[in-house]
């Protein structure tokens, strides 16, 4: 089960966190991999790391928020049967303390860069007979999280475009998903936490651990696994949802 031999993966951010567990994974199951990210290190590394275990990888350095580079480089792919869009940014802010340009910043690559993704990948597939699209939103598309402002706005695009797809290119033999994690132990927190709680980091940390009922974060690697099940074969009738992936987080917090 879960096997992903002869198929092609896209994945957006697959240079960091969640997205680059999401390559090795794919890359384990079989997969040509293509890692897509605007680090070029990064990306190059999490290819080298799946060359050294004997997978099928390539680094595509490029920025999602570039609908042009975005759309030149996946026609120069020759098929695309799974895309999983995870490059993403944070802010954190209320309204108030969100300016027009974090805004825009946040937009640009979590909304922006989820439908230049998908707006290159679909032709592709659809001339390919099918494919599975798997988008990174949060628990904030969906309950309120204290200040993630543009953040919230963000992955509740995210939702609400993941949706739209699944219902117009349901004909098309195309499945499209997202899931909805709490947080999961990545750079990107450790990111925002160095970012915006300086010298604040551990204790800030535990507490976003304890936030999860479950009483800590996710590893890349569990969220990963949900991945490939939605983008595998065996989840055939999956299309339209939304997956919370987040430790308790939205049901049992009350
Ligand atoms: N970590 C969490 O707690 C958490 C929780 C819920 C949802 N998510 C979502 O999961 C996704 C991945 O998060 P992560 O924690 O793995 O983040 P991360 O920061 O570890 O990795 C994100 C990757 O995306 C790349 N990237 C950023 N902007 C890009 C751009 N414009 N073009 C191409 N690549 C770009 C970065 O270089 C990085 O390699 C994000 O969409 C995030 O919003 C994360």
């Amino acid at each position: 089960m879960f096997q992903l031999t002869n198929k092609t993966a896209v994945v957006t951010g697959g240079g960091s966190g969640i997205g680059k567990a999401v390559c090795l994974l794919f890359a384990q199951r079989g997969a040509s991999v293509k890692v897509v990210d605007v680090n070029k290190e990064a990306a190059n590394t999490t290819v080298a790391e799946i060359n050294a275990s004997g997978g099928m990888a390539e680094a595509i350095a490029i920025n999602v928020v570039n609908q042009e580079e975005v759309v030149s480089a996946y026609q120069a792919i020759e098929k695309i049967d799974i895309l999983v869009n995870s490059a993403g940014i944070s802010h954190i802010g209320t309204l108030e303390t969100t300016d027009a340009a974090d805004f825009d910043r946040v937009y640009s690559v979590n909304v922006k860069g989820v439908y230049n993704s998908m707006y290159a990948a679909i032709p592709l597939m659809k001339k390919n007979g099918g494919g599975v699209i798997l988008n990174l939103a949060s628990i904030a598309s969906s309950v309120g999280i204290p200040d993630r402002f543009a953040y919230s706005m963000s992955k509740g695009a995210v939702l609400a475009m993941t949706l739209s797809v699944a219902k117009d290119y349901v004909k098309h033999n195309i499945r499209c998903n997202c899931i909805s994690p709490a947080r999961v132990h990545t750079p990107f927190v450790d990111g925002f936490l160095a970012k915006n709680y300086p010298g604040k980091e551990a204790e800030m940390f535990a507490k976003l651990s304890q936030t999860q009922p479950i009483g800590r974060m996710a590893k890349p690697e569990e969220i990963a696994a949900l991945i490939l099940y939605l983008c595998s074969d065996e989840a055939a009738f999956i299309t339209g949802c939304d997956y919370p992936i987040d430790g308790g987080f939205i049901k049992l917090n009350n």
